[in-house]
């Protein structure tokens, strides 16, 4: 029997040579589901917040600590910027970027652009452990979560695709992820 591969929805007219931006809240899981989304579409991955450290040779921690925050989003629009240029791939930005006008400008002009939403209470339980983000070092993260969610919801609901990361294995959100593209690109064709 002839066994049929589904196309990479990359390959699909619509969406070939475009990056796919993944953006959400801190604890989205961003990053776990991209680097899986990468692997499933055969696309290389990257990190902006991996990216930022990169060239400023300080982790975000250290950057926030020694320049303040102003000066970490000015690193993060030029690193998002430089990166929008590279070849297609998945990227996971940081969860502030999306306030950037400038860098949401440049995503809808080059990329796929993808909310992963979810609540605040699961946000939270997911950052509970680690403490290597400065906005919520000393607070209590579900409420800063959840204000922080007011604010950039106007800027992620403005995404191509809105896709909730809740409860659940990473890889039913990266079937949910796909199965949208598809739909997306069948409705561009
Ligand atoms: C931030 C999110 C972080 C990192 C920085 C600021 C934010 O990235 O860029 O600590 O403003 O929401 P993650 O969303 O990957 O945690």
């Amino acid at each position: 029997m002839e066994k049929t591969v589904p196309a990479s929805p990359t390959a699909d007219p619509a969406l070939r040579g475009r990056t796919l931006v993944l953006v959400g809240m801190m604890g989205a899981g961003k990053s776990s589901v991209g680097k899986r989304l990468a692997q499933a579409l055969d696309l290389p991955f990257k990190d902006a917040d991996d990216e930022i450290e990169k060239a400023a040779g300080r982790t975000i921690s250290e950057i926030f600590a020694e320049h303040g925050e102003a000066e970490f989003r000015e690193g993060e629009r030029r690193v998002i910027a430089r990166l929008l240029d590279d070849p297609p791939h998945v990227l996971a930005t940081g969860g502030g970027a999306f306030v950037n006008d400038t860098i949401r400008a440049l995503v809808k002009a080059k990329a796929v652009y993808i909310w992963l939403k979810a609540d605040p209470e699961v946000l939270a339980r997911r950052v509970g452990r680690k403490d290597n983000r400065p906005l919520l070092r000393g607070k209590d993260p579900r409420k800063v979560l959840t204000e922080l969610l007011a604010v950039r919801e106007p800027a992620y609901s403005q995404a191509d695709l809105i896709i909730e990361s809740n409860e659940g294995p990473h890889h039913h959100t990266v079937e949910a992820i796909i199965a949208a593209l598809k739909a997306l690109s069948e409705q561009n064709p």
